[in-house]
């Protein structure tokens, strides 16, 4: 793993079945706003594939880290998720050679991974930035963030899953406004549409963050599976074979321990102390 990538480890207490981690990703670029370039790109695949293997990991959060202190007579950089690819290793690329980096991508690795993910966004979520953002299951923003996909002013348009996540998360309209305009969105008008699903103040951020992986980390990892495939489904099937989808999931949740584990729990008015199994 190069630096451009910190990953830490925060303990969940009441975790079951106990060991349970919040995994907070942070991309590390911030003289470039933390733009993606082939090393971070590396790096989150590899960390989807060492998390979706390590049953102690039970929520994903990525994050950009934060500005340093501008040196003596530089200008001050902003705050940033992340700014896009980086688009200084688009010169001289051919479509081969793009073809083979984007085929296997970071965004797939992120949306496919099975637990839970948050993308906790201060500052510029840009095309690439937009689409991690994107490939994550929710999204929490600080007052000061700004979405969008510019990648029409380069000459493109997005390749890490804008068109298809935002026309299913927003609706064509607005998804066709974003990518053919390439303006951004503000985080309050963002809150409004649906793209991001909480909203904070900076100094907020990292709380709020924490406090939604803490609910979600506190679920039975088992069940939270069950419940983003059955989700997912609504966006890969039609309405008949999603329901069919969702009741064979739910029934083969009564053959579980974690179930048994919930009712009882319920009924004897205790905390559940989930298995896993
Ligand atoms: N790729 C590579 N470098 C990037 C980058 C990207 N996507 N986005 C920002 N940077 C770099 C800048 O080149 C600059 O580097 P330098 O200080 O070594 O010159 C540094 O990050 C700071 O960016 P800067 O443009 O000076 O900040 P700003 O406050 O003036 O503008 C943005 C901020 C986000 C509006 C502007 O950086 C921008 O438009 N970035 C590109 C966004 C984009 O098109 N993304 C889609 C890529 S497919």
């Amino acid at each position: 793993m190069s630096e451009s990538l910190t990953i830490d480890r925060v303990a969940i207490e009441g975790s079951y079945p106990s060991g349970g981690v919040v995994e907070v990703w942070t991309i590390n670029r911030p003289n470039k706003l933390n733009a993606l370039n082939s090393d971070v790109v590396a790096d989150l695949k590899a960390a989807c594939k060492d998390a979706e293997d390590d049953a102690d990991v039970r929520v994903i959060v990525i994050r950009g880290a934060s500005p340093e202190p501008a040196a003596e007579g530089k200008r001050q950089k902003p705050p940033a998720f992340v700014a896009g690819a980086d688009i200084t290793e688009f010169v001289g690329k051919k479509s081969k050679e793009i073809r083979a980096i984007f085929e296997n991508n970071a965004w797939e690795a992120i949306w496919n991974l099975s637990k839970p993910t948050i993308a906790s966004i201060d500052g510029f979520a840009l095309g690439g930035g937009s689409e991690i953002a994107l490939s994550c299951d929710l999204r929490i923003a600080s007052t000061r963030s700004n979405f969008g996909t510019p990648e029409i002013n380069l000459g493109l348009i997005p390749g890490g899953g804008a068109t298809q996540r935002l026309a299913r998360l927003l609706g064509y309209g607005k998804a066709i406004e974003m990518v053919m305009t390439g303006e951004m969105v503000s985080a309050t008008e963002a809150y409004r549409i649906g793209l991001v699903n909480r909203l904070c103040e900076p100094d907020e951020l990292q709380n709020t963050t924490m406090q939604l992986a803490t609910t979600l980390a506190t679920k039975s990892p088992l069940t939270l599976k069950s419940a983003k495939e059955a989700v997912r489904g609504a966006l890969e099937h039609g309405m008949a074979e999603g329901l069919e989808h969702e009741r064979d999931l739910f029934c083969a949740l009564f053959d579980t321990e974690d179930m048994e584990i919930g009712v009882n729990a319920f009924l004897n008015r205790e905390d559940p102390e989930w298995k896993g199994i």
